[in-house]
């Protein structure tokens, strides 16, 4: 994987902050409390509101979220490479986006597969602060040897809440054209995506989609959310075989290895108390309208 955006997007908004023990002791302080989060509670609860949060997030979680959807994408290929247009163009959607890992990962698999096709990719989150780091990496898709059809970046990230979403103005850019793949990644643990309307956003969503468009919901997986993603991924799939629709694959587990950075690791340095984490587990899920 080439990290060019990922590294450009550190430099200038995260080791800024890292030039001092004090900024380092800050940050710790941050990822400490996400570990208690992802690791410890059955319900997660992060706010990704301020600076540092989304700061400590984009250093520690991306690369692994990264490759996580790599990874992932690689066990449906086939699938996706059928989603291009014979014109060579793919419509994209992600959901809950935050700085824009899966987005890292997905382009990263096209560039594995030799895929080029022509992109049209929209952006979705509850926290307009993602918005910078996913304009960063637009700008510089063309040095990875894409082409969007969005001239301007700004158009490509709403603001906006998954349960929101089905429920927009018909010239929503996220939906004219309908994406032939909606991604979701690490965000139905969350405790600020409600459970209660969480199948009935899926069914908007679907309604908005053309058959043969692919959903993927990937997360990560902890010892305390197992039990939880299996029942919900069990849920999805029955909603989809009550309508009929059969296609897609079935869950899948992998393993996805952490690679730090010099600069990562000064953060999670012994003293900090912060253990390195080698790897990640993901759960993941593609369905086929
Ligand atoms: C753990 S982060 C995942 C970010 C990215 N997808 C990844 O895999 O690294 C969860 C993201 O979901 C967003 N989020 C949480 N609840 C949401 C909701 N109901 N609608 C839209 N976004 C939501 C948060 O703001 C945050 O950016």
């Amino acid at each position: 994987m080439t990290w060019e955006s990922y590294n450009a997007i550190l430099q200038e908004e995260v080791f800024p902050y890292l030039k001092d023990e004090k900024g380092i002791k800050t940050m710790q302080k941050v990822v400490r409390s996400f570990r208690k989060c992802y690791d410890v509670d059955n319900d997660i609860d992060v706010s990704y509101q301020g600076d540092l949060e989304r700061k400590a997030y984009f250093l520690t979680y991306f690369p692994a979220h990264a490759r996580q959807m790599q990874i992932n994408l690689s066990f449906i290929n086939n699938h996706i490479s059928r989603l291009i247009t014979p014109r060579g163009f793919l419509k994209a959607s992600f959901f809950a986006c935050g700085p824009g890992s899966e987005f890292y990962g997905f382009i990263s698999f096209l560039q594995k597969e030799k895929l080029f096709p022509e992109l049209d990719v929209h952006f979705i989150d509850r926290e307009v602060g993602w918005k910078p780091y996913i304009i960063e990496q637009l700008k510089r898709l063309e040095n990875r040897g894409y082409k969007t059809i969005s001239r301007n970046y700004q158009d490509c990230f709403h603001q906006c809440t998954i349960e929101q979403c089905g429920l927009c103005k018909a010239d929503c850019k996220v939906f004219i054209g309908s994406p032939q793949l909606v991604v979701m990644q690490n965000v139905i643990n969350e405790k600020t995506f409600s459970r209660e309307k969480f199948i009935n956003s899926i069914d908007k969503l679907l309604a908005k989609l053309k058959t043969g468009s692919i959903l993927v919901f990937s997360e990560t997986l902890y010892h305390s959310n197992k039990e939880f993603l299996e029942e919900v991924f069990a849920i999805l799939q029955n909603s989809f075989k009550a309508k009929g629709l059969t296609a897609g694959c079935q869950p899948r587990y992998s393993y996805v290895d952490y690679d730090y950075l010099p600069e990562t690791l000064r953060v999670l340095n012994g003293e900090s108390g912060l253990i390195r984490k080698t790897r990640v587990n993901s759960y993941f899920l593609a369905l086929q309208k």
